[in-house]
């Protein structure tokens, strides 16, 4: 293993991944992102673009603060504002990085910059030098490269790493690339670039037409040295490289490859169901790598072949990718400690005082179910880390009915800070929309719910429902998130949820 070359891994989960339209994480989400990140082993982690607002600053400061044992990078335009931004974020990291894009396609210079190449070049260079002048670890990124022309993509490559670039990033930003293009892109400027051995080349492919993997997997084939990913591919439009997938192709073919990462894959599924919780966004069943049903075996003759061998249909072990082999968890007796070892095996950071409170959430479900798997464990803590201030909006009781050729009809009460509201509603299309009906009427918010999802947290007629709302307000997208063994009462508490975001936004 040790003889192959090394492939770093830079995840944008929090940058790229956060553009994903619904996946804003508030500030103790992206820190907790952050340090399952360093867990997994990742070597660079984008954690924000510090200019597009102040929450973006304050998450990438934080990080740079805090987290320690992977380089922290702060995105930046190719201009003195966004890049002193992005330093003043990332300054006090153990490694910072800046990493500055500006487009290069005609299409982008044309219509978008209105930019001659020649004023790109300078642009581009200007922008590598601040950068420079503040730190060694500069990153930059030819926008919309894989639609520029090989050209114009090599001189402004080479001006860049002349101006310090020490990783020049080729992104196919509109998803459009094929593996052979790509991979052609890669070899074309390790051939022509004089100085393309003084800086590190990456890729960042975008998955409009499902080829993100593919596409970086030819680049790497094709000298790249880092791939730039997402957890669970998410990431603006269709997303982004996945980094689970990335990374298990690259260790189950080191035989093609020849490569390796420093990727704990055993790290991939707790982080995979972190970032599906805090971002509300759940993964596919038969999502490669981390998805429920990725090793799950039905044909009778597969299941025949796994008995005598198991590599007669299993290409990689669950376990390496870090399932467990048992889901089944915990006790109505276990303890305290036995209940954080396994919130931490799940991917989960805890203080004693959430640990306290999940634990007597824990004692309450474990009155009402049989069986607590991960999955409700998972709720629990989702819950927790999402958990409510004094000065939100809680549900304090509720009762909902309907019935064929009833009209549905709701009654709520709800607190908040010491005030208790109760109202009652004969109205909507259901229980749920009844609910919805009354939660307006006493907050006084107007609610447009623009997606509704209700799944079940783990198996069994007694399971955990998980409820996740899509609410808009005043143009803004809030989602809210709640979990009872009741989905009525779940859809509540997602609907407080959303409306307690946009109290606090
Ligand atoms: O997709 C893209 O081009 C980007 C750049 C900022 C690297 O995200
Ligand atoms: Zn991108």
């Amino acid at each position: 293993m040790t003889d192959k070359r090394k492939i770093r891994i830079f995840d944008t989960t929090l940058r790229d991944g956060e553009q994903s339209p619904g996946a804003s994480m508030n500030l103790n989400e992206k820190m907790e992102v952050a340090q399952a990140l360093v867990a997994l082993g990742v070597d660079i982690i984008e954690a924000g673009f510090p200019i597009a607002s102040q929450g973006d600053f304050e998450a990438v400061r934080e990080i740079s603060k805090t987290i320690r044992g992977s380089t922290i990078c702060g995105l930046a335009r190719c201009n003195d504002d966004d890049i002193d931004r992005a330093w003043e974020a990332v300054q006090h990291a153990e490694r910072a990085r800046i990493h500055v894009f500006l487009a290069t396609s005609a299409i982008h210079r044309e219509f978008k910059l209105r930019m001659t190449p020649e004023e790109i070049v300078k642009r581009a260079v200007a922008g590598v030098k601040r950068a420079a002048g503040y730190c060694d670890d500069v990153e930059f990124s030819p926008e919309d490269a894989a639609r520029t022309e090989h050209d114009f993509l090599c001189e402004v490559v080479e001006a860049a790493i002349a101006a310090g670039a020490t990783t020049v990033n080729i992104p196919d930003t509109v998803g459009y690339a094929t593996p052979a293009r790509m991979g052609e892109t890669i070899r074309v400027l390790r051939d022509r670039v004089p100085n393309i051995d003084e800086a590190v080349i990456s890729v960042h492919c975008h998955n409009d037409l499902g080829m993100a993997v593919a596409n970086s997997l030819a680049s790497v084939e094709n000298g790249a040295g880092q791939v730039e990913c997402t957890i669970n591919g998410i990431g603006e439009r269709a997303g982004n490289c996945s980094l689970e997938e990335i990374v298990m192709a690259i260790r189950t073919r080191a035989d093609f490859y020849q490569c390796q990462t420093g990727i704990n894959t055993k790290r991939l599924v707790p982080t995979s169901r972190l970032v599906a919780s805090v971002t509300g966004i759940q993964v596919q069943r038969n999502k490669a790598i981390v998805g429920r049903n990725a090793f799950a075996h039905e044909a009778g003759i597969h299941q025949h072949g796994m008995l005598k061998e198991r590599t007669t249909y299993e290409i990689m072990r669950p376990e390496d990718v870090g399932f467990s082999r048992t889901e089944l968890v915990l006790g109505k007796h276990s303890g305290r400690a036995a209940l954080n070892d396994r919130v931490k095996a799940l991917g989960f950071h805890l203080s004693d005082e959430q640990v306290a409170k999940v634990l007597s959430e824990f004692k309450k479900l474990a009155d009402k179910k049989k069986d607590i798997y991960d999955g409700d464990l998972v709720a629990l803590v989702e819950q927790e880390l999402h958990g409510v201030r004094e000065e939100d909006w809680k549900l304090v009781s509720f009762e909902a009915s309907s019935g064929t050729d009833r009209v549905p009809r709701a009654r709520l009460t709800l607190r908040r800070g010491d005030e208790q509201f109760t109202e009652e509603l004969t109205t909507g299309d259901g229980p749920i929309d009844a609910a919805f009906s009354v939660i307006e009427k006493i907050t006084g918010r107007e609610l447009m719910c623009k997606d509704f999802e209700a799944r079940s947290a783990t198996i069994g007629r007694d399971a955990q429902g998980e409820a996740v709302v899509d609410i808009e307000h005043g143009g803004v997208m809030y989602r809210g998130r709640g979990v009872s063994t009741d989905t009525v009462e779940a859809t509540i508490k997602a609907t407080l949820n959303a409306v307690n975001q946009i109290s606090n936004s």
